[in-house]
């Protein structure tokens, strides 16, 4: 008998159908239109540098101009002081915090001067801070100041630029005259996730304490704080919380430290009795302490609607849409931009990355600004990079398509002009 062997050639991992495909099977899919979206043929793939703004962000910051700012005036302050350890606590459990350990206050770079601050008040006759050379430039800078400022050594791990932070570099970094170690959870430039666990375990067992960095992390991967045994942690509120530019950042103090850290920005909203406007002063109880000054009231009521926002979608739902879609375009990129000139600056496995993927080229700026042109935004960062942020919210996986698509036409044309 004979026969024949058909062998179908398919363009369909490829194909906009493929993407079309997954957006119909998303189960987030629904909440884009829960964001402002006022241009439809914008590709945003930047929401890890500003997020999108929330449609009940915009209703209730027009309520508290309107209503609260515009109506009742200071009066509004009755309930406005509440505002920092409210939003403290609907970040909490994005962060897996039991309640009393998170406040909303100043900016990341403030507490992270704050927390430190106390960290090393807490660790007296030890004299290192230790943090990596690839940490965001604020967290290096303010670390080094500190270090300045009380004559200690500020030891710096050399971390590869894709693959993030070493564990057994940490290892023989740390030691008894540790004082405090500080990382970021989602290394800014290449996405690399760090292993909180076990990197926290390897600075307690130096009797160091930890200091988490979780601006890229926040809103796109689980956080298990408590479950972790992390000391300290700061991040924005701006990225995937989606809260709007300036808005005010969040510190979490683990509760066996809360009472025991003194502040170093002695403000009056710190003050257990505030309004005495007394002679001396005496710290808050609870994350109140960690207050400075007057807050930005309609940045912390952004922060409540959008931390509200990320809880609703569940955290779990948006980090598996995220591995999901870098998945996507990592597998996308292999296909059309590695042949191109382009080299994948994050780590391949899921897992050990973040919510952006990040990739290495030559002429990475003149990229993001061409793309720029074709409404497709994307940002740069050096060393000759260009990042992809994927905000499981708004991001549909045809947005992945059409933008890995155009930077493969556009590379292809730069190519083709020699
Ligand atoms: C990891 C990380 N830390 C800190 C910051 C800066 O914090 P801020 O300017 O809000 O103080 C950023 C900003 O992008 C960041 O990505």
């Amino acid at each position: 008998m004979g026969g024949c062997r058909v062998i179908v050639i398919s363009m369909g991992e490829l194909s906009i159908d493929r993407a079309r495909d997954l957006d119909a099977a998303d189960p987030l899919a629904g909440f884009r239109e829960r964001f402002v979206v006022e241009d439809s043929s914008l590709i945003y793939l930047n929401g890890n540098s500003l997020g999108p703004l929330p449609k009940a962000t915009r209703q209730r910051l027009q309520q508290v101009i309107t209503t609260e700012w515009g109506n009742a005036l200071g009066r509004s302050w009755d309930h406005w002081v509440d505002m920092p350890v409210l939003a403290g606590e609907a970040v909490a459990p994005l962060i897996g915090a039991a309640p009393g350990q998170t406040i909303v206050t100043d900016n990341t770079t403030m507490n992270l001067y704050k927390l430190a601050s106390a960290a090393l008040d807490a660790r007296p006759g030890r004299h290192v801070i230790v943090t990596d050379n690839d940490n965001f430039p604020t967290d290096r800078y303010v670390l080094e100041g500190i270090a300045h400022q009380h004559n200690l050594e500020f030891r710096l791990l050399s971390t590869d630029l894709n693959e993030g932070v070493d564990a057994d570099l940490l290892s023989r970094a740390v030691d008894d005259d540790t004082a405090l170690v500080s990382l970021s959870h989602v290394a800014y430039r290449s996405g690399a996730l760090a292993d909180m666990p076990v990197l926290t375990q390897i600075v307690h067992q130096s009797g160091a304490l930890m200091m988490w960095d979780l601006c890229h992390a926040v809103g796109a991967v689980p956080i298990h704080l408590d479950e972790c045994d992390a000391d300290l942690a700061v991040g924005c509120t701006y990225k995937y919380l989606n809260a709007g530019p300036g808005a005010p950042a969040f510190a979490y103090v683990a509760a066996r430290l809360r009472d025991v850290l003194r502040q170093p920005v002695w403000g009056w909203f710190s003050q257990r009795d505030q309004f005495a406007m007394g002679p001396e002063y005496r710290p808050a109880e609870g994350m109140a302490k960690f207050l400075t000054g007057t807050p930005n009231i309609l940045g912390t009521a952004a922060v409540e609607e959008g931390a509200k926002l990320i809880a609703e979608a569940g955290i779990d739902r948006i980090r598996a849409k995220s591995v999901k879609q870098t998945a996507y375009l990592a597998e996308l990129a292999d296909e059309w931009l590695l042949p191109l000139g382009c080299e994948l600056a994050t780590p391949r496995d899921p897992d050990r990355r973040g919510s952006h993927l990040t990739f290495r080229h030559p002429d990475a700026e003149a990229i993001v600004a061409e793309l720029a042109k074709s409404n497709v935004v994307t940002d740069y960062r050096t060393p000759g990079r260009f990042r992809f942020g994927l905000s499981p919210l708004t991001t549909r996986f045809v947005d992945v398509h059409n933008a890995v698509a155009a930077t493969r036409d556009l590379l292809t044309a730069r190519n083709n002009h020699g």
